[in-house]
C-alpha cells in the first residue's frame, strides 16, 4: 500500500482542484488501487497540526472545474518554519515531520507558489519524499515557463479592463485598472496587452510621472478622448527604485492611499488637469473557474507528478519548459523569483505598437 499526502498552500488560484485530480486520477491509474490518498487540510498548518482526511477516489470527480480547494489554503511563512509556537513545542519543520512519519506518508505532493516551494525544499533535504505543481496567478515560480492560475487570471482581469475601455470611451476620462502582483508584473503585462491598456507600470520598469502624463497629453492631442492605465499592486517610481528596501517600505507604510494606483491617480490629477477613476478587482482575479488552458495544464501537471511518484522519483517541481512537461529539481527553484526581464520580447513588442511602460 502506498500512502500519498496532498496539500495546497499559499494564496489560492484557479485550477488547484483540477491540479488535485489530474495527480490523484493519474495515481490511481499509474498505481491502481493499492494507493491511499491523505488530503491534508489548509496548507502546511495541516501538517503542522496533524490535521487531515482519508480521500476516496470519488473525492476527485466533479471538481475540475471548481475554483479554490478543497483542502483549503493557508500562508505559512517560510522564515517561521523554524519558530516554535511556544516553549514546549517542537518546530514547525519538526512537526510536520512527524506527522508525516506518523501518517506513514511514501510522499507529500505540495502545490504551491514561491514561498511554499522553499518550505518544500527545506522537507525535501529534510528527507521527506517530495513532489511539487507550481499554482499562482503571479506567474512568477523560476523554473516553469508558466503556473496553473495565471491564465485564468489574466482573462479576468483582461475582462475588467475591457469593461472599463467601454465606459472610459463613453465619458473620455482617464481610467487606472490596478492588477495583482507585489514583487512581479506578469499578469498586469499580459492583461495590459490583452486589454489594449495604453500604459503599463509594473513593477520590474519604475515609471517617471512625467513620462506617463507626456502620454496622456500626446493621446490627447492626437484626438483620443480617453486613456487606460495598467497598473501593477507592486509599481514603483524611478525615485522610490532609487531608495533603500527599508526607507522604501516605511515610506508606502505610510502613504495615505489605499494601494499606488490611488496615488498615481492623485498625483497625475495634479499634472493633467484630468480627473481620473481607479478600480481595483483584488481578489476577483483569483476566484472562479479555472479556464480551459488551466485546466489542461492542471492535467499535465497531475499525470506527469503521478508519474514520478510512480518511479519514485522525489525532490522535484513539474514543470513547462518548451512544450514539455519536466522535472525540476526542488533545490533549482527554492528561493528564486522569475520576474519580467525589462528586455524581454514582449515588452519589446509592447514598446513596438506604442504601449507605454513610463519609463
Ligand atoms: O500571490 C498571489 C497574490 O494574489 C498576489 O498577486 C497578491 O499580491 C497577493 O497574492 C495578495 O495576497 P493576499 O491574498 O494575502 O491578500
Amino acid at each position: 500500500m502506498r500512502r500519498i499526502g496532498i496539500l495546497t498552500s499559499g494564496g489560492d488560484c484557479q485550477g488547484l482542484n483540477a491540479a488535485i485530480r489530474g495527480v490523484a486520477k493519474g495515481l490511481y491509474e499509474e498505481i491502481g488501487n493499492d494507493i491511499e490518498i491523505f488530503g491534508i487540510h489548509n496548507g502546511y498548518a495541516g501538517l503542522i497540526h496533524g490535521d487531515y482526511r482519508k480521500m476516496n477516489k470519488s473525492d476527485f470527480s466533479g471538481i475540475l472545474t471548481v475554483g479554490g480547494t478543497i483542502l483549503g489554503t493557508s500562508r505559512q511563512p517560510f522564515k517561521m518554519m523554524r519558530v516554535k509556537e511556544d516553549e514546549n513545542s517542537i518546530d514547525k519543520v519538526q512537526a510536520m515531520k512527524e506527522h508525516y512519519k506518523k501518517m506513514g506518508l511514501d510522499c507529500l505532493v505540495i502545490l504551491g507558489g514561491n514561498g511554499t516551494h522553499k518550505t518544500a525544499n527545506l522537507l525535501s533535504e529534510e528527507g521527506l519524499n517530495v513532489v511539487t505543481m507550481p499554482k499562482t496567478i503571479d506567474n512568477d515560480v523560476w523554473g516553469t515557463e508558466m503556473t496553473f492560475g495565471f491564465q485564468s487570471a489574466v482573462d479576468i482581469a483582461t475582462q475588467v479592463i475591457d469593461c472599463i475601455h467601454t465606459t472610459a470611451t463613453s465619458h473620455g476620462r482617464i481610467f487606472i485598472v490596478e492588477v495583482m502582483g507585489h514583487k512581479v508584473g506578469w499578469l498586469n503585462l499580459y492583461a495590459g496587452i490583452a486589454g489594449g491598456a495604453d500604459i503599463i507600470l509594473l513593477p520590474e520598469i519604475p515609471y517617471d510621472l512625467n513620462e506617463v502624463a507626456k502620454v496622456i497629453d500626446k493621446r490627447e492631442s492626437e484626438g483620443k478622448r480617453f486613456s487606460i492605465l495598467a497598473v501593477a499592486e507592486g509599481a514603483i517610481s524611478k525615485e522610490e527604485a532609487q531608495m533603500k528596501k527599508r526607507d522604501f517600505k516605511a515610506q508606502r507604510a505610510q502613504m495615505p492611499y489605499p494601494s499606488i494606483s490611488y496615488k498615481i491617480a492623485k498625483e497625475l490629477e495634479d499634472k493633467t488637469g484630468h480627473e481620473i477613476r481607479v478600480t481595483v478587482p483584488g481578489h476577483f482575479q483569483r476566484g472562479g473557474s479555472p479556464c480551459a488552458y488551466d485546466r489542461v495544464l492542471c492535467t499535465r501537471f497531475g499525470a506527469a507528478a503521478a508519474r514520478l511518484i510512480k518511479n519514485g522519483q522525489y525532490g522535484f517541481m513539474v514543470a513547462l519548459q518548451n512544450e514539455k512537461i519536466v522535472p525540476v529539481p526542488l533545490s533549482e527553484v527554492a528561493g528564486k523569483l522569475k520576474r519580467v526581464p525589462a528586455d524581454s520580447d514582449i515588452i519589446e513588442a509592447a514598446k513596438e505598437i506604442g504601449i507605454s511602460f513610463g519609463d
